[in-house]
């Protein structure tokens, strides 16, 4: 790999978007390694990731406008393809990811940052989606993911002024869930993820499928999704474990990690 390192912290997998000529921009290639990357992660062994940029100036500055200045209309069009998949296997991967974006999370940075569950910055953190001002739309998810998670009217907003906004901005609308001096950011990162390795895996993968599906179904149907993925986890040791620790009054044992178990 050229431009994406992958380092494993006990059940915590570090993925970190390395160009930092480019500002970490995301060309064909830059997508294509993140996408192997992604088939590679150990699920047997990995809890939770984190993604990051390298250097301390950017996390993602978009997708690549060299590369996009000469392509048409359907090379656009597969272009955009080419980043929604990577993306969308990004959202809906079994494990959690955390997005530690440690500066420019612009167009497809800030798209990126979004396809993550959750988001938390340095406060050098600009986001923004400046598409319009290219001649383009947002073409990796932006339209859809911003909408979904700051509301339409202050996604348009952004979106159509191309402005960008400022990491204490980012956490006020709500796209952040939090901003650290950026020496402390990746601890921050690495400490949210170990505290969601410390809980029962098979139960946070279920959450998380329980919330993403949830969230594209109406109510009917989205509390049938939860009740398939809360009866999924019974009859599993985790389940035993976690409710015969509390039952038990065993402290220590509660304390203790729940071994992976397959179902
Ligand atoms: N694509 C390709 N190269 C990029 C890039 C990008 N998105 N962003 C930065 N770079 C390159 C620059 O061309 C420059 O390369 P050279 O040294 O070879 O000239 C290098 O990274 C450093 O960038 P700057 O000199 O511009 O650094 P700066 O500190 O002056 O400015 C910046 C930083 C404000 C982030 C500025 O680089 C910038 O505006 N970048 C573009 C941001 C952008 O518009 N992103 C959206 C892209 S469109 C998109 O993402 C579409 C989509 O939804 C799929």
């Amino acid at each position: 790999m050229e431009f994406i390192t992958y380092e494993q912290d006990g059940f915590v997998g570090v993925i970190t978007i390395n160009r930092p000529k480019a500002l970490n921009a995301l060309n064909s290639q830059v997508l294509e390694e993140l996408d192997a990357t992604l088939d590679a992660v150990d699920l047997n062994t990995t809890r939770a990731l984190i993604l990051t940029g390298a250097g301390d100036k950017s996390f993602v500055a978009g997708a690549d406008i060299g590369e996009m200045s000469t392509l048409t209309k359907a090379e656009g069009e597969a272009f955009g393809k080419k980043g929604n998949d990577v993306f969308r296997k990004l959202e809906t991967f079994p494990l959690p990811v955390i997005a530690a974006v440690n500066g420019f999370a612009l167009g497809g940075g800030c798209e990126i940052s979004m396809s993550c569950d959750i988001r938390i910055c340095s406060d050098n953190a600009i986001f923004g989606q400046p598409e319009v001002g290219l001649g383009i739309t947002p073409g990796f998810g932006g339209t859809q993911r911003l909408a979904r998670l700051v509301g339409a009217g202050m996604a348009k907003q952004m979106i159509y002024t191309a402005r960008n906004i400022k990491a204490d901005e980012a956490y006020r609308i709500g796209l952040v869930n939090a901003v650290y001096p950026q020496e402390e950011l990746m601890d921050a990162a690495k400490k949210m993820a170990a505290g969601i390795a410390m809980q029962a895996p098979i139960a946070v993968r279920n959450c998380k499928k329980a919330i993403n599906d949830g969230l594209d179904v109406d109510m009917d149907q989205a509390i049938v999704i939860e009740e398939k993925l809360f009866g999924d986890c019974f009859e599993t040791e985790d389940q035993r474990a976690g409710m015969g620790n509390f039952l038990e009054k065993d402290k220590e044992k509660k304390l203790k990690v729940v071994p992976f178990q397959n179902k």
